[in-house]
């Protein structure tokens, strides 16, 4: 058994199926060498509040395997390094509080669950002399250093089962179904919900579209005798020339970060305009996030929870676990952050889906 240690674990960022599989992984596995384990509530949040931490023993992490959301709690507006502050429209660097936490909870490692933003905390963290060790998450499957995130399996269950339904509807009234999915500024959930839901066009933001390629196939396929079409296009997806789609105002007042949304209902509005063919829109939004994880995503989120347990027993630290071919691996964070996942335009995936008949509107 190695030495005693104490660790702590956060969700930081949005929720993702399959947080509270990495959640109990890392407890099991940190329990069973005898360490001591807390759980921060609210993401970095819990690191700036005297009540934000707790312990995790093995009743609280029992039974929570197959639960989607986070036990813990999850928040995408707890930068220390920009912590906004109470009554104002200013934040605060509060990194400091943060250090001051860490060693007065004597914590030997901090457990970073999070998406590009979360391991970007975590990286700077490191950089400050905290011991850092994170682990990949989001629906949208975008960070490095790992071939997949665990939640996007299941985010692309639900939008392929959300496919089928609307595929019944457009072939009854033989519409175009257009569909928006969510990731951000990659297409992988577009991609293979797409292509698993049996779209007709997928339109990426790794492939600006042409609207006219995008009628072009759906005329074609009324000429082929197939009246309906289905659309499925990435939340992040722009056409050639122009620029990404956003809900309210430039930024989310809060974070500064974008929400995409819209681009669905343009690309719909696009077509009807062009063909004169019935068009109905769907926006998908949170319910990828929500439910049940797949066993993949269960399965995978406690192999990546057991491997950040084992990094930290090496004494790393900066590190994030993935996925690389049948292996837990550990890269280093400024390397994972660095790259981020996105969809080859020319890769094998792409040409063998073109090689169906499916348009990404190019
Ligand atoms: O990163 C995960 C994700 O669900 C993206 O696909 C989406 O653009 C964004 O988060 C939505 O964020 P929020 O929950 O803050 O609206």
């Amino acid at each position: 058994m190695s030495d005693p240690k104490t660790i702590a674990v956060l969700t930081g960022g949005g929720d993702a199926p399959g947080l509270n599989a990495v959640i109990r992984a890392v407890a099991k596995a940190a329990l069973a060498k005898g360490w001591s384990v807390l759980g921060i509530e609210d993401g970095f949040e819990g690191l700036l509040r005297d009540d934000g931490v707790r312990p995790l023993t093995l009743p609280d992490v029992r039974g929570i395997l197959q639960t989607g959301g986070t036990i813990l709690r999850c928040s995408n507006r707890g930068d220390p390094f920009s912590s906004p502050i109470v009554g104002s429209r200013e934040s605060a660097d509060r990194s400091a509080d943060v250090l001051t936490t860490v060693s007065k909870l004597q914590l030997d490692a901090l457990v970073v669950i999070g998406g590009d933003g979360s391991l970007g905390i975590a990286h700077r963290l490191a950089k400050l002399g905290v011991s850092v060790v994170g682990i990949p998450k989001t629906i949208d499957n975008d960070v490095g250093g790992t071939d997949v995130t665990f939640g996007f399996d299941t985010a692309c269950q639900t939008a392929m089962e959300a496919i089928d339904r609307l595929h019944t509807t457009a072939a009854s009234h033989q519409r175009v179904m257009v569909i928006e999915v969510m990731g951000r500024d990659a297409g992988w959930i577009a991609v293979r919900a797409g292509t698993s839901g049996g779209g007709d066009v997928i339109l990426i933001p790794e492939i600006p579209f042409d609207i006219e390629a995008v009628c072009h196939k759906i005329r074609e396929r009324r000429e082929g005798g197939s009246r309906f079409s289905i659309v499925v296009v990435a939340e992040g997806a722009s056409p050639k020339g122009g620029g990404k789609t956003v809900v309210v105002g430039p930024a989310d007042s809060a974070t500064g970060v974008e929400r995409l949304g819209g681009v669905g209902a343009a690309v719909a509005r696009a077509i009807e305009d062009r063909t004169g063919i019935e068009c109905r829109v769907t926006v998908l939004g949170h319910v990828q996030r929500g439910g049940s994880p797949t066993s993949w995503d269960r399965v995978l989120g406690t192999r990546l929870g057991v491997g950040a347990v084992l990094c930290v027993e090496r004494g790393l630290s900066g590190v994030m676990v993935g996925l690389r071919g049948d292996r837990i691996l550990e890269t280093p964070l400024e390397d994972a952050i660095r790259d981020p996942h996105r969809v080859d335009p020319e890769g094998d995936e792409v040409q063998a889906i073109e090689a169906t008949g499916v348009s990404f509107g190019r």
